[in-house]
């Protein structure tokens, strides 16, 4: 599959621990796309890891990347961007993804929080006490704006990363876009 029904690029949003780059990965390499995860250009862009830009610049300086690197994607042709959990705390990416081909992978807050049992890098977990709580009021603040954004919702909770990718690309094919 190349260009199905003319989509450029896709874009994968939902909380941490949902599988956006995992599945990111696999979408990109059935595709034969360019697989782009924000987070990681981000710590490119500002030569430090997500950990000390929230330390040192606070949240509302790492937000000021992300929205930064999201509008630099307008340009790419052929590509699977996977969006930090929070991206759509701002109004201006909500907009920006409501316009493009967005998918949310949605999961129960308790298997990400499973699956983010050993995770160090999360700043946003690392100073709570609970996770399972955490995540649980992320998606609480967030849902609408998860469901706002996207045109294709996808839960990812109890399938296999293979199962949630292949669940995708039947939902592009079925797209009317
Ligand atoms: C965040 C999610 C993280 C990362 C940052 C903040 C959030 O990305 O952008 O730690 O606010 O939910 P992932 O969703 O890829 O883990």
């Amino acid at each position: 599959m190349n260009n199905p029904r003319g989509i450029e690029k896709l874009y994968l949003i939902g909380l941490m621990g949902s599988g956006k780059s995992t599945v990111g990965n696999i979408l990109a390499a059935a595709m034969g796309w360019t697989f782009l995860d924000i987070d990681h250009e981000i710590e490119t862009f500002a030569g430090c890891d997500i950990s000390s830009i929230f330390e040192e610049q606070g949240e509302d300086g790492f937000r000021d990347y992300e929205s930064q690197i999201l509008l630099q994607t307008a340009d790419m042709d052929h590509a699977v961007i996977s969006c930090g959990g929070g991206i759509v705390t701002r109004t201006e990416n909500v907009e920006f993804l409501k316009d493009h081909f967005t998918i949310w992978l949605n999961v129960a807050p308790a298997e990400a929080a499973a699956r983010l049992e050993h995770a160090t890098d999360r700043p946003l977990l690392n100073e709570c006490r609970d996770t399972l709580t955490k995540l649980n009021d992320l998606l609480h603040q967030r849902e609408a704006s998860y469901a706002e954004s996207a045109r294709v919702h996808v839960t990812s909770s109890g399938r296999t990363p293979e199962e949630v990718a292949s669940k995708i690309l039947k939902e592009i094919e079925l797209s009317h876009d």
